[in-house]
């Protein structure tokens, strides 16, 4: 099958979530599987600053979004198996930032128009486009409203991805003829309107032949007003063709045994390596250095969905354990604030990273004995599975895909890889930080 992935964000090129490293490793996986895969995204200012001199120019031409006619350049490259794909227009995107612009809907509806048009000069035409979140949401809109006139996009089956329901790109009526260059049916039949707005994703869902969501109880979370930030009914409606599908992680890229960041290298035999990399993670982050003290970590974005009012409400109640916490992450002042001042409490104890730094990322896993991530809500999650796989045992709230991954360890018959609670209660999740075992026990079974 020949297969286009489109999306906002891709490691290694850029990143600002998990969506990136999904797009980063799913293409070589679908590669190494033996179909025939490329990956368009936009090329923003830092890839163009990073990989610039070995981008292979493919052509220019102008795309027609709505009145406006706009210059876009394709380069290329290859790397494992896949074709990736830049789209280039330096007005839109030679930015410092991916997102966050007074005109992201134009940047994004050009390159969701880009990539339409751009579909006629590649080798070959795609049997499927998969595209991802809200920014490439008018992909499936476009090519269904290209095929009431073009062959060529009849016979193309388009895939919506919903990493996050929170972003749906949502935007006044009036930009539907004026912005994105759609025909008023498309408001008026109600297939991109919702709450009197145009609404990107709910367009994408509704037109699309298959929406997955990121991982199977995600989906079916997606069908409730809790988790889907309005669009319960558009999710009931469309169910027979919603779709979990877990995500994975890329397992060379994440392995203990090979990571340059690490002092000491180890893997799941043998053991002996984790032991000095949390005591250079000690020693690193001004922590005392004691074997015996479980470290519990947490690398996160500091939002409120990621279930840190939980950590707040308890922390002072269990420090008073014998315990070590180490955060790393950025975000809403008032978790930066509250984990700077609390850092300070716990000297020796506590140690708060507020940024954020792959490589000290990699020692945090490393060095960690438990991973913390009491997520309010959760599509997927892939820190808990990168705890994982360096030993770092999770400690999470059964939503989305950590309760498809994480299951909780049964102390009986010795099954289980890590530790859980269902409700969103503080008091819960402290049962569990007040129960879990010291690294020893951990180590031993
Ligand atoms: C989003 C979700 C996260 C998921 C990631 C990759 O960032 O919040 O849970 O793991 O996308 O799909």
């Amino acid at each position: 099958m020949n297969i286009l992935y489109v999306t906002s964000e891709a490691v290694p090129f850029c990143k600002t979530g998990g969506l990136a490293d999904v797009a980063g490793s799913l293409p070589q996986a679908l590669a190494a599987n033996g179909d025939r895969v490329s990956v368009i995204l936009p090329l923003y200012e830092r890839v163009k600053n990073q990989w610039g001199d070995q981008l292979h120019f493919e052509r220019w031409t102008f795309v027609r979004l709505a009145w406006r006619s706009v210059y876009c350049g394709l380069f290329s490259l290859e790397r494992d198996g896949v074709t990736w794909y830049f789209v280039d227009n330096e007005v839109y995107f030679r930015r410092s930032e991916l997102y966050g612009y007074y005109d992201d809907g134009e940047r994004f509806a050009f390159f969701s128009r880009a990539v339409t048009e751009l579909l006629k000069s590649l080798p070959q035409r795609p049997d499927v486009v998969h595209c991802n979140d809200w920014q490439s949401a008018l992909v499936p809109i476009y090519i269904r409203d290209e095929a009431v006139r073009d062959d060529f996009y009849k016979g193309i089956r388009t895939v919506i991805t919903v990493h996050n329901i929170e972003y749906q790109g949502r935007y006044g009526r009036e930009t539907l003829e004026d912005l994105f260059g759609l025909d008023r049916g498309w408001f008026d039949g109600g297939t991109i309107e919702f709450s009197g707005d145009v609404n990107l994703l709910k367009g994408a869902i509704v037109t699309a032949d298959a929406v997955t969501a990121v991982s199977p109880t995600y989906a079916q979370e997606l069908k409730y007003a809790y988790f889907a930030h309005g669009l319960e009914n558009v999710m009931n409606m469309n169910a027979r063709k919603l779709h979990g599908v877990l995500n994975g992680i890329d397992m060379q890229r994440y392995d203990p045994a090979h990571d340059k960041n690490l002092a000491a290298s180890y893997s799941s035999d043998d053991l002996a390596g984790k032991q000095a990399d949390k005591a250079a993670l000690q020693r690193m982050l001004g922590l005392q250095e004691r074997a015996d003290t479980p470290v519990l970590a947490m690398v996160s974005r500091l939002v409120s969905h990621k279930g840190l009012d939980l950590v707040c409400e308890t922390l002072d109640s269990f420090m008073q354990k014998d315990v070590q916490l180490v955060v790393l992450g950025k975000g809403d002042a008032k978790y930066e604030t509250f984990f700077n001042y609390a850092c300070r409490r716990y000297g020796g104890r506590m140690a708060v990273y507020l940024g954020y730094s792959e490589q000290l990322a990699m020692q945090i896993y490393a060095g960690a004995d438990l991973f913390l991530m009491p997520s309010k809500s959760e599509p997927c999650g892939l820190s808990q599975m990168i705890a994982m796989r360096y030993g770092a045992v999770p400690i999470v709230r059964e939503t989305g895909g950590l309760k498809d991954t994480v299951h909780a360890y049964e102390a009986w018959n010795g099954q289980g890889n890590g530790f859980t609670f269902a409700n969103y209660n503080a008091g819960d999740m402290c049962c569990l930080l007040y129960t879990s075992p010291s690294p020893r026990d951990i180590s031993g079974s």
